[in-house]
């Protein structure tokens, strides 16, 4: 018991003086950038937690090193999709989409992005083999309103 109790306390120990190393942070790998066409959509205006918009996604182009066929440097499409974001009472708007990308060599990639303007995080779906590889990452945006729409840089968090 006596035994027990100090393993557990050299544990705590160790725990503490883990905790003031400071962590090794994350790195970011530059992914794509996607400008978000979105014309008007549907204002709620005030619900129990904000203020809701539903601001439809109809298009756009998205081009980056790592989401183009190998033979092509044209520009991937955006595909259909929705923001349903809120704008709390502070007027913090917080992004929550959901749209496709479709690849110039014919993949489609599902994105969804949460988070708080102008910071998103990103999670990425695709049956695609070449693209696979995006089901298993996090991606963290930056986004600012462009002419007709949103223009976002992304990266894979690592
Ligand atoms: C987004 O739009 C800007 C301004 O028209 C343009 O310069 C840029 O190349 C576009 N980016 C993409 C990824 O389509």
């Amino acid at each position: 018991m006596a035994k027990h109790l100090l393993s557990l306390l050299a544990l705590a120990a160790s725990a503490t003086h883990q905790a003031l190393a400071a962590p090794t942070p994350p790195s970011l790998t530059y992914l794509y950038s996607v400008n978000l066409t979105m014309p008007a959509g549907t204002e709620l205006g005030q619900v129990p937690y904000g203020s809701r918009a539903l601001l439809p996604i109809s298009g756009g182009t998205f081009s980056g090193p790592k989401l183009i066929a190998d033979t092509s440097t044209k520009p991937g499409k955006v595909g259909i999709g929705l923001d349903w974001g809120l704008t709390d009472s502070k007027g913090i708007f917080s992004p929550d989409a959901v749209y496709a990308l479709h690849t110039d060599d014919d993949s489609t990639i599902m994105v969804t992005e949460k988070g708080h303007a102008p910071h998103v995080h990103i999670l990425f779906e695709t049956s695609s083999d070449k693209y696979a590889w995006m089901n298993g990452i996090v991606g963290y945006a930056t986004g600012a309103p462009y002419e007709g729409g949103v223009a976002l840089d992304v990266w894979q968090v690592s």
